[in-house]
Formats: C-alpha cells, sequence, structure tokens
C-alpha cells in the first residue's frame, strides 16, 4: 500500500507520511503531518486537517494554509478516508464509498499518474477538467512543463503538450483502441476505455490481475508509460512506452505527410508534393506537402487509404448517427471538407468524423489502422484522358468538360507514339510518374468526345478509373463471379440513379466490364452512353447502335431505350457469368434457343441449377 499511498498524495503531499492514528480515515478532529510538492515545505512540521466543512487544509509551522480543498456541498459528519484503490475522498462518515457521495476526491487531481479507476478527461456538467501534469524532475514533484489533457473542441482527443506545443496526440478513440496505437490489443492485464455521453468524456482503465500493481505515468521528460510494480527490486518498472518511434512524434512528416511506422519515413499521400525543396533545411512543423493539383471542389471525389492513424481531429466535425455513405456525402457537399471516416470500427464501421483543416499526423501502419477517405482532385483519381487540346471546342468547354487536356508532344512521349503495346490494358507512365491506361479511340470525334465527357463527370469505384484486363470468365470462382455480378449492379444503380446525370450506357457487356488486379469489376467504354435529366427515363433514337446479344428486344426493333435496356443487358450478362457461355453464338443440342430461351425452359422445367457453370456448381450457393 506505501506505492500507491505515494501516488495518491502526489497532489498534496510527498513521501513519508505519519499519521497521528494508525488508520486510514482523517476525522474532523484528527491531524495529519508532513510535507507537500507543488510549494514544498521546509522541515517536518506541516499539518493536514479536515474542517468542519468538509474542507482538507494543509498548514505549515506558523498556521498559514498553503493548500486547500473545495467541496461541492456542505457535510453532516465530514470524514477523508484513504480508499485501498488509493483515492483518497472526503465523504459524510455515515456515507458507503459511491462516488456520488464523495464530497471531494483525490482521484479528481491525478498529478502526474493515472490509477487504476481514474477518469482522465471532463465532466461536461461540472466543467472539472481532470488532467495530467508532469513532475519537474525526476525528484522535483512540482509541476513540470509536461501535460496530458482531454482536448474537446472536436472530436475528443487526448493531447500531449509540452509547454503550449504539442508532442504526442494517441489519435482518436474508435471503439477498440486508439486509432494511433495499432498495439493496444485486448490483453489479459487491463482494459483501457473511452467513455464519451452528454455528462461525461474520459479515458480510464482497469487492471485484470489484482496481484499485478499498475499505472500510468507522465514523466518529467514527456513520456506516457504504463509502469508495473516490482517486488524484488521494489521499484516501478516501465512496461510500456506509448510514444514508441519517432513516428510517434506529433506531425513529424508535416500537413499531409504520413510517417511510415515500419520504415519511420516521411511520405506524402497521393497526388502531393513537397511545400520546400529543401526539406531538410527547414523546421519540422513548418514543413509539409501541398496538393500537386488544387481542389475544384463539386467534382472531386476521395482516396481511401488504409490502416492508418487518424489525422489531428481537434477540428474535426461528427455525428454518431451518420453511415458512410452519408458521411461521403456531407464531406463532398462541403468544399471546406478535407477527409472523413468512420469513427467507430467496430462491427464494420460506423459514425462518421470530418476534417475541415489541412491533415496533420497521420501514420501509415502496416495492420490495425483505420481507413481514411481524402479529398482529392477528380483528375488525380480518374483515368487520365488524353485528348488532343484541338480535338474539345469552345463549345464543349462550356458544357462543363473540365479535363486535364494533355498536349501532343506529352501524350506521344507517354504513349511511345502511340504505341500498340501502350493500349488498353497495358497502360503507360507519365513524366510525374503517375500510370495511365490509355485507350485508343477506334470509333469517329463525336462518339470519343462522348465518351471522355461521361467518364469525365463520372466517380464510382465500380466504373472505370484503372483499366485492367479482360474477363477470363471461365477461370473465376463462384465468390469472384459474384463479386463481380454485385460490382457491375453498384456500377449501374450509380449510372441510372445516383451520379449527378441519369445515364444509360447502352452498350452494357462482357467486353465493356474490366477487371482490375482484384477482380474488381469497371464499367468502360461510355462511347453510346446517353445523360438524361432527373426526370426523363426514356427515348427513342434512329440509330440503334448497341452489341447484338445484349440488345434488349424494344431497343432493337423500335429504338426506344431507357434505363430498362441496360437492366435487359445486365440480365445477359448475369446469366453469361453464371454459365460461362456467350448469349450469342450459343447452341445446344436439342434445341436452336439463344442462352436467354434455353435459361428461360430450363427454369420452366424448374431445372435451373443446370445452367449454372460445371466448375463452379460445387461450389456456388443456389439460392
Ligand atoms: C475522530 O476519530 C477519533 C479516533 O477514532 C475519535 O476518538 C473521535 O471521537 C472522532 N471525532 C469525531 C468528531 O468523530
Ligand atoms: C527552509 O529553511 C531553511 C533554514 O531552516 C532556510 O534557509 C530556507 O530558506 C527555507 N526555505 C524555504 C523555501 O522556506
Ligand atoms: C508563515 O510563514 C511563511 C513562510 O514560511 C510566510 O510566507 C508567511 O507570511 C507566514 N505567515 C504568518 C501568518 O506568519
Ligand atoms: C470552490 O467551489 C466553489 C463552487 O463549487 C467555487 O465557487 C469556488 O471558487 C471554489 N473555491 C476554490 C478555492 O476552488
Ligand atoms: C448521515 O448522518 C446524518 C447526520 O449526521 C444524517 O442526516 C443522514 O441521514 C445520515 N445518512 C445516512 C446514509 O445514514
Ligand atoms: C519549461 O519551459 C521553460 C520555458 O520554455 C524552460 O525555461 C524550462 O527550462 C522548462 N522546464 C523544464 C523542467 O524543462
Ligand atoms: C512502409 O515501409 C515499408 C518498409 O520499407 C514498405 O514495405 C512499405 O511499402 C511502406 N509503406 C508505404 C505506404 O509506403
Ligand atoms: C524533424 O526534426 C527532428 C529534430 O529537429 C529531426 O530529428 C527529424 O529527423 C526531423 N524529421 C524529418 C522527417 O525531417
Ligand atoms: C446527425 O445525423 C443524423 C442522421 O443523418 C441527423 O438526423 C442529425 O441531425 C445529425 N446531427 C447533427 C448534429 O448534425
Ligand atoms: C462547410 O463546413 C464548414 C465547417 O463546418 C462551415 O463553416 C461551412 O459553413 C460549411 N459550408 C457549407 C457550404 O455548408
Ligand atoms: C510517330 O509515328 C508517326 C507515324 O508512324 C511518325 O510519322 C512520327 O515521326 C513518329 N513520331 C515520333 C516522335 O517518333
Amino acid at each position: 500500500m506505501e506505492a500507491s499511498a505515494i501516488l495518491l498524495f502526489c497532489s498534496f503531499l510527498s513521501a513519508n507520511l505519519t499519521i497521528s492514528t494508525a488508520v486510514d480515515t482523517l476525522n474532523a478532529t484528527q491531524l495529519l503531518k508532513d510535507a507537500n510538492p507543488e510549494s514544498p515545505l521546509n522541515g517536518s512540521s506541516a499539518i493536514l486537517k479536515l474542517t468542519k466543512q468538509g474542507i482538507l487544509i494543509l498548514q505549515i509551522h506558523n498556521g498559514s494554509t498553503i493548500w486547500r480543498s473545495n467541496t461541492s456541498r456542505p457535510p453532516g459528519n465530514p470524514s477523508a478516508t484513504l480508499l485501498d484503490s488509493g483515492n483518497l475522498v472526503v465523504k459524510d462518515e455515515n456515507e458507503s464509498n459511491d462516488p456520488e457521495n464523495f464530497l471531494w476526491q483525490s482521484f479528481d487531481y491525478p498529478c502526474d499518474t493515472l490509477l487504476e479507476g481514474t477518469k482522465l478527461g471532463r465532466n461536461l456538467v461540472t466543467g472539472l477538467d481532470r488532467c495530467l501534469s508532469s513532475w519537474k524532475t525526476p525528484d522535483d514533484p512540482s509541476p513540470g512543463n509536461f501535460t496530458y489533457r482531454l482536448d474537446i473542441s472536436g472530436f475528443p482527443e487526448f493531447v500531449l503538450r509540452d509547454s503550449s506545443v504539442i508532442r504526442f496526440r494517441p489519435g482518436p478513440w474508435n471503439g477498440i483502441r486508439f486509432s494511433g496505437t495499432p498495439e493496444l490489443k485486448p490483453n489479459k492485464f487491463f482494459t483501457v476505455s473511452v467513455v464519451i455521453n452528454e455528462k461525461e468524456v474520459y479515458g480510464t482503465y482497469v487492471l485484470h490481475d489484482s496481484s499485478v500493481l499498475s499505472r500510468m505515468v507522465l514523466t518529467h521528460d514527456g513520456l506516457w508509460e504504463r509502469q508495473t510494480w516490482t517486488d524484488g527490486t521494489q521499484s516501478w518498472r516501465v512496461f510500456v512506452t506509448v510514444q514508441m518511434d519517432p513516428c510517434d512524434s506529433y506531425a513529424q512528416c508535416g500537413a499531409y505527410g504520413s510517417c511510415n511506422a515500419t520504415d519511420l519515413k516521411c511520405g506524402c499521400l497521393k497526388g502531393f508534393v513537397p511545400k520546400s525543396q529543401n526539406v531538410r533545411d527547414t523546421d519540422n512543423r513548418s514543413y509539409g506537402y501541398v496538393r500537386r493539383t488544387p481542389l475544384k471542389c463539386k467534382s472531386d471525389g476521395f482516396l481511401k487509404y488504409s490502416n492508418v492513424k487518424l489525422p489531428d481531429s481537434r477540428r474535426s466535425w461528427f455525428n454518431y448517427s451518420m453511415n458512410l455513405d452519408e458521411c461521403k456525402n456531407l464531406c463532398a457537399r462541403n468544399c471546406s471538407c478535407t477527409a472523413y471516416s468512420n469513427l467507430d470500427i467496430r462491427n464494420g464501421g460506423s459514425e462518421c468524423m470530418l476534417w475541415f483543416v489541412d491533415l496533420i499526423d497521420i501514420q501509415q501502419f502496416s495492420a490495425n489502422g483505420q481507413d481514411l477517405y481524402v479529398r482529392m482532385v477528380a483528375s488525380e483519381l480518374e483515368l487520365e484522358t488524353f485528348v488532343p487540346k484541338s480535338s474539345f471546342s469552345a463549345k464543349d468547354q462550356k458544357e462543363g468538360l473540365e479535363l486535364p487536356s494533355f498536349d501532343l508532344a506529352e501524350t506521344v512521349l507517354a504513349t511511345d507514339n502511340f504505341s500498340l503495346k501502350n493500349k488498353l490494358g497495358q497502360g503507360g507512365v507519365l513524366k510525374d510518374g503517375r500510370e495511365i491506361a490509355v485507350k485508343r479511340s477506334g470509333g469517329g470525334l463525336d462518339e470519343f468526345k462522348n465518351e471522355v465527357i461521361h467518364i469525365a463527370k463520372l466517380q464510382h469505384r465500380n466504373l472505370v478509373k484503372l483499366l485492367g484486363y479482360e474477363t477470363q470468365i471461365k477461370l473465376l470462382d463462384w465468390p469472384t463471379r459474384y463479386n463481380i455480378i454485385n460490382g457491375i449492379a453498384r456500377g449501374l444503380l450509380y449510372l441510372h440513379q445516383d451520379s449527378r446525370q441519369r445515364i444509360i450506357h447502352r452498350d452494357l457487356k462482357a467486353g465493356n466490364v474490366l477487371l482490375d488486379d482484384e477482380m474488381n469489376p469497371k464499367i468502360s467504354d461510355f462511347g453510346l452512353a446517353r445523360s438524361f435529366g432527373e426526370k426523363e427515363t426514356e427515348a427513342n433514337t434512329n440509330k440503334v447502335v448497341g452489341t447484338y446479344g445484349y440488345m434488349a428486344p424494344e431497343y432493337a426493333i423500335d429504338g426506344l431505350y431507357s434505363i430498362k435496356s441496360d437492366v435487359f443487358s445486365y440480365g445477359v450478362l448475369v446469366l453469361e457469368i453464371i454459365t460461362g457461355k456467350h448469349n450469342r453464338g450459343f447452341c445446344h443440342p436439342d434445341h436452336h434457343l439463344n442462352l436467354l430461351g434455353h435459361a428461360w425452359r430450363l427454369f420452366g422445367e424448374g431445372k435451373s441449377m443446370e445452367l449454372v457453370a460445371s466448375t463452379i456448381r460445387g461450389t456456388c450457393i443456389p439460392s
């Protein structure tokens, strides 16, 4: 108990206590003798006493008070008790040890030490701010320059400061751990938790093994440590220091920088370039990265980073009832929103956090980090489309065609003079190192312009951004095929319903679904696409274009098309993916039906499962 007694009295006493009677309770007629850290006492002539009003008073030899506690309400018969937890509490003598009854408790003034059960943070009702401050030196307990405090200006976040300069932040709490402490895993010794409600915001921990004495300490040199008591040496031993490496130094890599926790090197987020060329000559804090291409606001998209420590959230905005999609929409709508993420990562993620400032203090972990979605100008995200400038008239520009255009010389260089090896599926590399995919347009200029205009306006993970290779459907297992089917559906839903302009693709077919290296489908080829106003849903055309086998009958015959035409094509595609056979050119020994007729017939006979490709029949889920 000696050990915890030292801790407890840290807020007003130091070691070598002599209590007038050998008990753990002090009443209003008793005294406790000796020292104090904040204004160190001279000699051993000081006394601690409890007044009838329930106020603890520390007096020196001549009777002047050098420290006093406070109380929230007048007590009946006050007493001060040192609980086994290390908490010194003042309460009515006949009251139980329920914190509700405490008139004052030393746990509200934790000094440099967080004991089990101490709440570090705010009581939003009383305004009480429980924070830690370091000792000045290892043997001078008066307050040093380091503080560890909960900042509630944005999403609540702990911040370690050296005077006013931020040195470290563990990152926002994500339901499991602090975002910047991937090593904090569930363990058998202790559980850390953060409580956020209308009345209180605080961090705390419980110990699971009562035989192990453990505490968290803000050391005189600004380290945030867990220490355990070693009986053998009768001393505290460092169990873990929360700041593990240089990446944990606040803003180590500057704005939009990301510190790689594996090799401890600074890097920048994609699409950013160093602010200053002589980064080594400048102070870390002023250095950082800036966007290569400024944001455009309305057409911007988001780039996902996985396994990161979320940036400084002191000036963030959050909402507990929004999901990730709502979060994204909100961020997309506000031009000053720079990033968004889930707050709680449990159960696949929930809740929403938005940033409106430069992103600072990001770390890249190899595991156990969080997903962060950073706002990027569309051109950094999308397929780079190489268009000799002259092909687009002023009219096209007025129609909202905001494209990065490239001059012929650069295009020639990037594509090795339009070499076939750089065409769709192979790609090339731009001067600045960006990898690109190139499409050589076979159609006329109108069709080409049409495609460019549509592709530039669309942003969706299941619409082409990076062109991959064409599908080799026969080799794919059922989960992959299912994922492809879903992805196409999502891409189509976006075109039909969720994009700013309703778009009918008109040429959805296997050849226009490209797969990236993770087998995610990307709908491509917007050469025949048509835009619609929000209320329009169908139209007529004299020139029927598309691909046989995928065209809906009313379109092929009457030129009538609507989003339903795409749905028809989608249905054909789904059947092709399931069967591994093409609709056109399908032949069956028993009849002359095409794939659709065959499917319909089997369905009528209740034998739909026969349709499924034999290679996946064993692994797919019939329902
Ligand atoms: C304080 O405690 C002492 C020792 O237990 C006892 O003798 C005394 O009566 C108590 N005084 C009051 C006011 O309770
Ligand atoms: C403590 O007492 C000594 C002598 O008793 C004196 O020299 C010293 O100045 C005192 N210090 C303080 C802080 O009062
Ligand atoms: C008591 O002593 C302290 C310093 O030891 C001094 O600052 C204070 O004025 C003294 N108070 C009285 C009432 O003498
Ligand atoms: C004690 O608390 C009261 C109200 O809670 C407050 O007005 C007063 O300033 C406090 N006194 C001290 C010395 O902290
Ligand atoms: C505690 O004692 C006071 C009188 O000193 C009395 O008013 C109060 O009801 C008592 N509380 C309990 C819980 O017994
Ligand atoms: C605290 O900060 C002040 C001002 O920066 C400095 O003079 C002092 O040495 C620092 N104290 C410690 C214990 O480092
Ligand atoms: C971080 O560093 C490791 C080791 O050098 C490297 O393998 C990894 O790709 C780096 N991560 C990023 C995002 O650069
Ligand atoms: C930041 O500054 C510290 C000390 O000034 C230095 O040790 C560290 O290497 C710097 N970091 C980078 C990424 O330049
Ligand atoms: C949080 O989001 C929900 C659901 O979108 C909304 O109803 C609520 O008003 C939002 N709260 C704030 C403070 O914006
Ligand atoms: C964008 O968000 C900022 C910060 O919350 C707010 O001040 C501003 O009014 C918002 N702008 C719009 C257009 O909603
Ligand atoms: C590119 O190819 C064209 C036609 O083959 C040729 O005339 C031209 O000189 C080539 N340009 C370069 C830079 O190689």
